[in-house]
């Protein structure tokens, strides 16, 4: 404020000797204004009576002429009007003072008015010549007033002492308030240039600029050489490799596993007993070796009927229950939470729409809410496990679309790898779904969002396109939503390598006999075997008409082949799966009615959860595998009978529409919508010979063995690993910009990006 006032009263000041150098100038114009103004009314009287006077004159008229300047006398502004003839005033009106001589009077129009000073009154005269007309030559002499003449002269200066106080205000006020910026200007820059000097001598207060730029030399030079390790060193992955890249790339890091099913279940049995159960599960399968590895914390839904008496006061439980390795933190649903959330959104609604299985999704509003608040109740306890605020989140599947963006609220420096364990639809599929916005902004919430497939991420990032105002960057693919960028990868999901399913199976021959026997069958049968949850995207009743056409085709097959079905039943809550187990049960029956014969039956359905160790025992025993999904992601399945078989023989008949199709090639690709040719294809691989199935098995379990879950996993992580450096490096380079800023120098590009 004392600024503003000293700056204002330095203008005042200005703006007053501006007003006394004009003062002069503007007297002279006022005065060039007055007479000009007389001499205009001077000529006006004149023209206007020039003609009456002459007359007048010529005629001797002197009382006309008398009255005549009477009454143009009567105009204020002149004082008096005269009559010069032969050198001596003849008449005149009232007002011509006594002294007035005609000598004193301009010869005529052309002198202009002449300044008289009378009865020490200032005026002005003027004169005009008169036609002769025999009469003699004459002036008409008119005497100005300049009394008002004065008076509006003095008017006109004081309007423009005003105007000119009025500008010098104006400008005093303009120029405080340009000083006060320049001044607070000037302030910061000096400050800052302070400040700067005292950053170089004391580190603990943040880089200099010098700093900040090793540092980013630093980091990226970091970066270049975890890209080339990446590619280089990780060539073979398993638990102590990814163990190590976990600790070079992401030292100290806090990892938290989060998914609807937990990778054990406690359930209470008959007898009172507790018995821990491997749920039938693909994601389970993937993480939970992983898990193992890298050690933290998994968040899932306690969903066994022994769970709540098997953890902590805080919930808590470390498994594997045999030789614990990380925690699992159970989160508790009651059963309507369980119905909207779990078994109304995510599987009535979200799972057929992302499975083009030809079941209709069923959305209701009830349901979503549920979704939404559990989505929150997840996002909360990964908030309260968090030990440190950059956590790396690990988030699994459909379940926990909106979770993503609720923890990127609460822990913004999170990084967040979300895995969507099924199917992306295209665009006009997903965009069915009510609340896709919704669910696209949740996901987007993430760091980086993984598929199994190049092809889900490009139905996903169609789907972003044409639903949300947002940034896509197709080179990286990557997508800017509120400023906030998430990349979106491929990274086919895998299994354990070697499995640990496989550690104390009996050899291949044995195996084969112990199922055979306990499955009824003679020893020399050839034996199929299907593995999965009784879900209506696996297929089931397809593989089973491929059965049907096989033993319709080939007839003397009968008896000498039989065709098991395993099944754990899942959501059996939902209509939709109910119908299916029943509707394979009456499809089993029929065909085995059908074929079967002399206590020989073709199908065997056992509708039962078997725990991993059983389901390699099956793989081992079998001659073929069948996995004849309608749509999935990648289907672990097919990678697990691969990897059971370690006498490199057993054929894989694998669906072409199942991610894992495009990794495992050398398995016999077929349509399960096409009956006949199934049971073409089961023809095939029971007619292939040893050598054939050694050699197609050899390649595909090189490829598991490469590419397995330890694989999976380090990529993602070390991506995220390389995020976080790149982030690094654009906090520095952000840090470096406001200096610049602040020293007034043009910043750099702010529109870069790091790329993942
Ligand atoms: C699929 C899903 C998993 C799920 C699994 C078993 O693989 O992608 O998220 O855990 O099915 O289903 P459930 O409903 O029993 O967890």
């Amino acid at each position: 404020m004392r600024t503003m006032i000293r700056y204002g009263g330095l203008a005042i000041l200005i703006a007053a000797l501006v007003v006394l150098a004009l003062l002069p100038f503007a007297s002279s114009f006022v005065d060039d204004w007055a007479q000009r103004d007389v001499e205009l009314r001077s000529q006006l009287v004149f023209a206007a009576a020039r003609e009456q006077i002459e007359e007048m004159r010529a005629q001797g008229d002197a009382a006309a002429l008398d009255a005549l300047f009477g009454r143009i006398a009567a105009d204020g502004r002149i004082a008096a009007i005269g009559l010069c003839e032969g050198g001596a005033l003849t008449l005149a009106t009232g007002g011509m003072p006594e002294r007035f001589s005609c000598e004193a009077a301009p010869a005529d129009e052309a002198a202009g008015p002449s300044p008289i000073a009378l009865d020490g009154q200032a005026a002005l005269v003027t004169a005009h010549a008169l036609e002769a007309n025999g009469v003699g030559a004459a002036r008409l002499v008119i005497l100005h007033d300049l009394a008002y003449i004065e008076e509006r002269a003095g008017q006109a200066r004081m309007a423009l002492v005003l105007a000119l106080v009025a500008v010098g205000f104006g400008g005093a006020a303009i120029a405080s308030v340009l000083s006060i910026f320049i001044l607070a200007r000037w302030r910061h820059s000096v400050r800052q240039a302070i400040e700067d000097v005292r950053e170089g001598r004391t580190e603990e207060q943040g880089p200099s600029d010098t700093q900040i730029a090793e540092e980013i030399k630093g980091a990226l030079g970091e970066l270049e050489l975890a890209r080339r390790q990446i590619d280089t060193v990780h060539t073979v992955w398993n638990p102590e490799t990814l163990q190590v890249a976990l600790a070079n790339e992401l030292p100290g890091s806090e990892v938290i596993v989060v998914s609807n099913r937990e990778p054990y279940i406690h359930n209470r049995k008959d007898d009172g007993t507790i018995q821990v159960q491997r749920p039938a599960s693909g994601l389970v399968s993937a993480l939970e070796p992983v898990t193992r590895a890298c050690g933290g914390t998994w968040i899932a839904h306690g969903s066994g009927s022994a769970d709540r008496d098997s953890v902590d006061a805080d919930d808590r439980v470390g498994v594997p229950p045999a030789k614990p390795t990380y925690t699992l933190r159970r989160l508790w649903l009651t059963d309507e939470e369980q119905d909207g959330y779990y078994y109304g959104f995510a599987n009535e609604g979200l799972w057929p729409l992302c499975h083009i299985a030809f079941v209709r999704p069923i959305f209701r509003e009830s349901d979503w809410r549920f979704y939404r608040s559990v989505n929150e109740k997840f996002a909360e306890a990964v908030v309260a496990e968090a030990k440190r605020p950059d956590p790396i989140v690990l988030i699994q599947d459909y379940h926990l679309a909106l979770a993503p963006r609720m923890i990127r609220d609460r822990l913004p420096n999170a990084t967040i790898i979300t895995f969507w364990h099924i199917p992306w639809p295209n665009s006009e599929t997903f965009g069915i779904c009510p609340w896709k916005e919704e669910i696209i902004d949740g996901l987007l919430g993430s760091s980086i969002l993984g598929f199994h497939t190049q092809f889900h991420c490009n139905n996903f990032i169609e789907t972003v396109d044409r639903f949300m105002e947002s940034r896509i960057d197709r080179e990286s693919d990557s997508i800017s939503l509120a400023g906030h960028e998430t990349f979106v990868r491929p990274y086919p999901i895998s299994i354990d390598w070697p499995p640990a399913a496989l550690e104390g199976q009996a050899p291949v021959p044995e195996t084969r006999t112990t199922v055979r026997e306990r499955l009824g069958l003679s020893p020399d049968i050839k034996l199929g075997v299907g593995i999965e949850r009784f879900d209506y995207t696996k297929g089931i009743l397809d593989r089973m008409r491929g059965v049907d056409a096989f033993l319709t085709e080939y007839p003397d097959w009968k008896g000498r082949f039989c065709f098991a079905q395993v099944a754990a039943p899942t959501r059996a809550k939902l209509a939709s799966y109910r119908n299916l187990q029943a509707e394979a049960e009456a499809l089993a029956d029929e065909i085995n009615a059908r074929h079967g014969a002399d206590g020989w039956e073709p199908i065997k359905l056992l509708a039962r959860h078997h725990e991993p160790d059983e389901v390699f025992e099956l793989f081992r025993a079998a001659d073929l595998c069948i996995v004849s999904s309608l749509h999935d992601g990648m289907n672990l399945v097919a990678k697990e009978f691969v990897a059971s078989r370690d006498d490199e023989q057993g054929v894989l008949v694998l669906s072409a529409f199942a991610g894992a199709s495009r990794e495992l090639s050398e398995a016999l690709i077929v349509n399960p919508y096409d009956a006949y040719a199934m049971g073409q294809v089961i023809h095939r691989a029971l007619a292939m010979d040893s050598g054939e199935q050694r050699e197609r098995m050899k390649v595909m379990r090189e490829q598991v063995e490469a590419k397995n879950v330890y694989r999976w996993a380090g990529q993602m992580l070390l991506d995220a690993a390389r995020l976080r450096k790149k982030e690094r490096i654009m906090r520095l380079i952000d840090a470096k910009e406001r200096r610049t800023d602040r020293k007034g120098e043009r910043p750099t590009d702010r529109r870069r990006k790091p790329a993942a």
